[in-house]
């Protein structure tokens, strides 16, 4: 096992009514922004929970941060909490809200000139205005980790930054509030949990058994779970785990001590970036031909997620491999989600685009970082 430390500070406050918590937990003289996106907040009943909640409190609001927050819009924000000076900062929203809060929490008290350099040069994040959070969608863990993901429309870039300044103070994860969730975005999130943990988990072999264990456990639970939340919608129990199990998927725990992939994640984003297509629905995508491809490092590991927890019996390694692919794209179609590249418009051309994009910048990707430009393109070419 690698050397590693580990600390996550983030206080979760979760379960039915604990948005009337908010009050017990933002300091009473805070200077609040509350930031949310493009209104299911309103049209929920979210918004006028916190409203009550934050009643006596000095609260301005900053509304339209979109999926896939873009920075022109964070940075507008970045000039309300220096005009105002804000010193609190509330996200009420989904994991586009609330990365782009951390961002925003970043910029406001960064030293230079272009905030953009955090996520372009990895520009050092020393301080950040506090953040909490009221999280809507059960996906991306961002409640839970100090990671976000920002885009830039006019350049067709999606970055991600992380820094321990970004942890949320606390995290308010209220089931009841994805009852109103488009059963799009409920596929989505449950892709997003799916393909976090397997990022982690579906290496080269490393000798980690516990973290081994940890990520089955979720991978178990969330096949388990997920096709009650599309028959029984309104089941608070089914929403309570599959939210924890999105939590848990991303707050760092299952990749201590381990390298992590993340290939899926890194191409996802700029399939994002080039043509809009969701976040969740870019992994189902890539994901499969990521393991085609990486077949004979990540082998060993496909095999046996396809045996502990799809319960896949084939001794033969490579039909193990195959029979694991096939059932994991059956977990996404059971979904609702249709992953080829046809639906997605992600044509030779863009491909070809990422690569040189991704050769530019000098960066590799996967636990092994041996996933450079012409690997991107064998990899697109071998999803469906
Ligand atoms: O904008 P509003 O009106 O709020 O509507 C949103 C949005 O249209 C809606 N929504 C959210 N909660 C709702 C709801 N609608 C009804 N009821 C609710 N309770 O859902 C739509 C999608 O929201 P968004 O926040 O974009 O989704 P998600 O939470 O999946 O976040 C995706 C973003 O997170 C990044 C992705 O790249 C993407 O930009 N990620 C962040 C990570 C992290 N911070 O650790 C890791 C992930 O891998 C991911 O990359
Ligand atoms: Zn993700």
């Amino acid at each position: 096992m690698n050397n590693f430390e580990y600390c996550n500070p983030v206080r979760i406050v979760f379960g039915k009514g604990q948005i009337a918590r908010l009050a017990e937990l933002i300091p009473k003289d805070a200077r609040i922004l509350m930031t949310y996106g493009g209104g299911s907040i309103k049209s929920n009943g979210v918004y006028d929970q916190v409203i009550k909640a934050l009643e006596g409190f000095d609260v301005a609001e900053f509304a339209g941060i979109e999926p896939n927050p873009q920075y022109s819009t964070l940075m507008k924000a970045v000039e309300i909490v220096k005009e105002k000076k804000i010193n609190f900062l509330l996200s009420v929203g989904g994991g586009s809200t609330l990365d782009g809060t951390k961002f925003i929490a970043a910029a406001a008290e960064y030293e230079g000139n272009e905030p953009w350099d955090i996520l372009e040069k990895g520009a050092p994040v020393k301080k950040a205005i506090p953040i909490g959070d009221v999280i809507t969608l059960p996906a991306t863990g961002s409640e839970m980790n100090c990671l976000a993901v920002i885009s830039k429309k006019e350049t067709k870039e999606k970055l991600a930054f992380g820094a321990p300044a970004v942890f949320p103070k606390f995290s308010i994860i209220d089931p009841e509030v994805t009852f109103s969730l488009p059963i799009r975005q409920v596929a989505n999130g449950i892709a997003d949990t799916f393909v976090h943990v397997v990022e982690q988990y579906v290496t080269h072999p490393q000798n980690a058994p516990l973290q081994d264990r940890q990520a089955e456990a979720i991978l178990l639970a969330l096949v388990d779970e997920a096709p009650k939340v599309f028959t029984d919608p309104k089941n608070y129990e089914t929403r309570a785990n599959l939210f924890w199990m999105a939590t848990q998927a991303l707050n760092g725990w299952l990749n201590v001590g381990v390298a992590q992939c993340w290939a899926t994640h890194n191409i996802g984003h700029e399939l994002t970036a080039q043509t809009g297509v969701d976040h969740g629905r870019s992994l189902a995508l890539v994901l499969p031909g990521v393991w085609r491809s990486q077949r004979k490092e990540k082998g060993e590991k496909i095999a046996q997620l396809g045996r502990r927890v799809f319960g896949i019996v084939e001794s033969d390694l490579d039909k193990a491999v195959d029979a694991t692919i096939d059932a994991t794209k059956n977990f996404f179609s059971s979904l609702g989600i249709i992953a080829t590249r046809k639906e997605y418009g992600v044509t030779d051309e863009i491909v070809q685009a990422i690569a040189n994009l991704i050769d530019s910048r000098g960066v590799k990707f996967g636990d092994l970082q041996n996933i450079d430009g012409a690997k991107i393109i064998e990899i697109m070419n071998l999803c469906d």
